[in-house]
């Protein structure tokens, strides 16, 4: 059973084929109109959302399915203290397919693990977003035309923005990127993330606290929302939150076809006359993120039907006798569920929670 819990998840070719299948709905909305009629796609939201859920739920509509499912924790039987295995297990026996956010990292990996249908992960915590990470790429292939030789600024909460993640591990597959990290010091792209970008094949990493040194450099603007609900110190999240906010005038240096970018929802980090600037792709990231969740639902549902299943990682060692560090890790909440490490850099002594990519010296 293939599921999507990290965009790593899905190979180079299969994301060109999600990207072509979503070109295809867009021009030819009639043709996918009844292509899952009688599948049902169930959205297990835990943490709150409006676009990532509604953007799923018409996704189904779109292609002729129904959907069942909640929005909000509390009123799910987790508030009983139902694990996520279970609940997994169960919405398995009512639903064709699932889209799980949840506030701790690697919990849609521990239900992947125990559903018996695919699962995508629609965020976990400040770890992974891989659709919304499908929504980017599709809109930086529209307006961009491709994703190598780019120079790519991400501004804002690297730390914990998932969306943030989750994209540079996927331009990372691609080549000659020039990536340039613009946050305050607090709020820096952890390591985990940090380490996977190449070395070589024209890639290169500048991180900076100043956006307007590097705008005149930049193809596309990254924003991001600093991430109020992962701080543990509200004190910080006061001080950090308005370290950037973009405005026509802090865009007078930038390239005439950069493209800005955002996740949303917004706060204050892009001010509302932004929105008339023809470089401001925000809005239409929005409608690409519905056509690449049709194209992958419609892509993991077929993949079932031709009973394809997922491919197993060949030659990993593991690590169980650990316990992971990381507060927001599922395996701090979920009953029974067993600590695994995957060995990183035998050299080194550096293993990663599989859950949470927490890294551990042993
Ligand atoms: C993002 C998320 O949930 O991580 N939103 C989204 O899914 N479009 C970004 C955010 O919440 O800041």
């Amino acid at each position: 059973m293939k599921s999507v819990v990290d965009i790593l998840d899905l190979s180079v070719s299969e994301v060109d084929e999600l990207l072509d299948t979503a070109m295809d709905i867009i021009e030819n909305p009639a043709k996918y109109a009844e292509v899952c009629r009688g599948k049902k796609l169930a959205t297990l939201f835990f943490e709150p959302s409006t676009r990532t859920r509604l953007s799923f739920e018409a996704a189904m509509y779109e292609l002729g399915g129904n959907v069942i499912g909640f929005s909000s924790a509390s009123s799910t039987s987790a508030s009983k203290g139902e694990s996520v295995a279970d609940t997994a297990k169960v919405i398995s026996c009512y639903a064709d397919i699932i889209a799980m956010r949840h506030p701790k990292e690697g919990a849609p990996f521990v239900a992947s693990k125990n559903a018996s249908i695919p699962v995508i992960n629609a965020g976990d915590g400040g770890h992974h977003h891989p659709t919304q990470t499908l929504a980017d790429l599709l809109t930086i292939k529209r307006e961009k035309g491709h994703f190598s030789g780019l120079t790519v600024g991400f501004c804002g909460d690297l730390k914990f923005g998932r969306t943030v993640h989750s994209l540079i591990t996927a331009l990372c597959r691609y080549e000659n990127i020039n990536f340039v990290m613009i946050s305050p010091d607090e709020l820096k792209l952890p390591g985990y993330v940090k380490n996977e970008i190449p070395q070589g094949r024209g890639f290169t990493y500048t991180e900076t606290t100043d956006l307007e040194a590097v705008m005149p450099t930049l193809d596309i603007l990254y924003m991001t929302r600093v991430q109020q609900e992962r701080f543990t110190d509200i004190d910080e999240y006061l001080r950090l939150r308005d370290a950037y906010i973009l405005n026509p005038e802090k865009l007078a240096t930038a390239k005439k076809d950069m493209i800005i970018l955002h996740p949303l929802p917004r706060v204050n980090e892009i001010s509302v006359a932004v929105d008339a600037d023809p470089r401001a792709c925000y809005f239409k990231q929005v409608q690409n993120g519905k056509y690449m969740r049709m194209a992958l639902i419609l892509k993991l549902l077929n993949d079932v039907k031709c009973g394809k299943t997922e491919d197993k990682e060949q030659g990993d060692v593991y690590l169980y006798d650990f316990k992971c560090d990381n507060p927001r890790c599922i395996t701090t909440t979920e009953q029974e569920l067993r600590q695994v490490f995957r060995v990183v850099s035998p050299e080194n002594r550096i293993c990663r929670c599989v859950y949470c990519d927490t890294k551990k010296n042993y």
